[in-house]
């Protein structure tokens, strides 16, 4: 059968290919707006987002103040293939590869102001006046620690004082540790760290008040058993300054991924303690203001966004990813699972019945 239509067949499979052979009209990028996503925050979660409308050949622009949650750590853990890279690295790598894609851009400025401009269509302002317009806004805005002011503490944050056992805890497994947090957080923290470090103080810092202690005990009755369970010394004292006497980026070892940080706490009645590593809890805040003035509904201090719905808010064309966002994890993997789950909404969006009235009118030019 294929013998006997050898020529035939020949003749029929080359037509197609003449007409595959000539140029391809390239999509058109002309819509309504100056781009169909405007993506605010350079962070994984924005990157995310923007490589996934990259490679649909979506029209975006992402705008970056570069003040990043993990900016001052010295390595970022538990990404896979990018274990122990620093993040200034892995945010570099993020923007070379995407920088290949032709329809959506980067730049650095901060947004000081988001407006609806109609049911479609939105207009962002940057620091030095500029106006950019889109369809869709994906805030990626972040959030920011507030760490006590106490000398020693701001600038050695993140550099042996740490914030997730995830992030930084293998490289002081097994060291003296100190727990900074008010006495109600310390149980939750101790469940975390069990696995990590056994040697831990818990430095409270004068929460132990009536009020606190009450609360923590309607809460969870047995958590003096459990602190005694786990070897948990409990120190009320006023902490009054934290010493750096060695640093873990320079006694290390590269062998088994060790960091040896030393420092001295001091209290306020004199007393020094030296301890390896902090492991902190201390509260959070988003780091812009842009999403609350915009209307989007705040949830326990983060913008409300249904990952079902592919990280919707409440506000129609505004998603909300990574840290900032209320779906309860802060960690680079679901920062960029939260973009792409976006980029993927919003591509899907322009063309469902749903988003028919925020669908744009563009001219394919096939
Ligand atoms: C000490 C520390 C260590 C950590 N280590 C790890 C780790 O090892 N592994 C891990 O998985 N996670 C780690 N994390 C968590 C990780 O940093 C966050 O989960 C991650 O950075 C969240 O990404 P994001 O894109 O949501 O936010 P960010 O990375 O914080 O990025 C948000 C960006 O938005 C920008 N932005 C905000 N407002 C505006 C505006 N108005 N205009 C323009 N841009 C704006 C900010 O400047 C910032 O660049 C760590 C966190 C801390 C605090
Ligand atoms: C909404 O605003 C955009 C940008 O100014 C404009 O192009 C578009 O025509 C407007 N749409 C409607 C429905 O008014
Ligand atoms: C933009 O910011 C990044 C870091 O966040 C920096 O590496 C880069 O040089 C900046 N680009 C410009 C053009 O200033
Ligand atoms: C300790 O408590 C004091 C007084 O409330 C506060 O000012 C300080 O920031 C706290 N320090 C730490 C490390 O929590
Ligand atoms: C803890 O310290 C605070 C502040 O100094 C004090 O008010 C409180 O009584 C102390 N609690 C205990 C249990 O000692
Ligand atoms: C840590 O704290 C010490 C003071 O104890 C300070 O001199 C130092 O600059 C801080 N930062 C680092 C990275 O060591
Ligand atoms: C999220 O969206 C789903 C699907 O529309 C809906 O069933 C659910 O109630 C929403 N969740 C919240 C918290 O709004």
């Amino acid at each position: 059968m294929w013998t006997s239509c050898w020529n035939i067949c020949v003749i029929a499979l080359l037509l197609p290919l003449g007409v595959i052979a000539s140029p391809i009209p390239k999509r058109s990028l002309q819509t309504p707006t100056d781009f169909e996503v405007i993506i605010i925050g350079g962070g994984p979660a924005g990157l995310s987002a923007l490589s996934g409308l990259a490679r649909v050949r979506r029209t975006a622009l992402l705008i970056d103040s570069g003040e990043y949650r993990n900016g001052a750590t010295r390595h970022a853990h538990d990404i896979i293939g990018s274990d122990g890279v620093t993040p200034a690295y892995f945010r570099a790598a993020a923007r070379d590869q995407i920088s290949l894609y032709p329809t959506v851009s980067m730049q650095n400025g901060t947004i000081v102001d988001i407006q609806k401009i109609n049911d479609t269509s939105f207009m962002v302002t940057d620091a030095t006046g500029k106006a950019y317009t889109s369809q869709k806004i994906v805030l990626a805005t972040g959030i920011k620690d507030l760490v006590p002011t106490t000398p020693g503490l701001p600038e050695n944050w993140s550099k042996g004082i740490y914030w997730c056992p995830w992030c930084d805890g293998y490289e002081h497994r097994d060291q003296p540790m100190g727990l900074l947090s008010t006495i109600d957080q310390i149980p939750g923290m101790v469940e975390e760290i069990s696995t990590l470090n056994n040697d831990l103080i818990a430095f409270v810092n004068g929460s132990m008040t009536p009020a606190v202690l009450q609360a923590l005990g309607a809460k969870q009755p047995d958590w003096e058993q459990m602190l005694a369970t786990y070897n948990v010394q409990v120190d009320n004292r006023t902490i009054t300054a934290i010493e750096r006497t060695q640093d873990g980026a320079v006694v290390a070892s590269a062998v088994d991924k060790a960091e040896y940080d030393k420092f001295i706490i001091h209290l306020d009645d004199g007393t020094a303690v030296e301890r390896g590593v902090f492991f902190t809890s201390f509260p959070h805040t988003q780091r812009s203001g842009l999403g609350a003035a915009l209307g989007v509904t705040i949830v326990d201090g983060k913008l409300f966004s249904n990952f079902t719905t592919g990280m919707r808010t409440n506000l129609p064309g505004v998603y909300a990813v990574g840290d900032a966002n209320s779906d309860g994890s802060t960690n680079v993997p679901h920062a960029m699972w939260s973009g792409k789950r976006a980029a993927v909404d919003i591509h899907s969006e322009f063309f469902s019945n749903a988003g028919s009235l925020r669908r744009p009118v563009r001219i394919y030019g096939w």
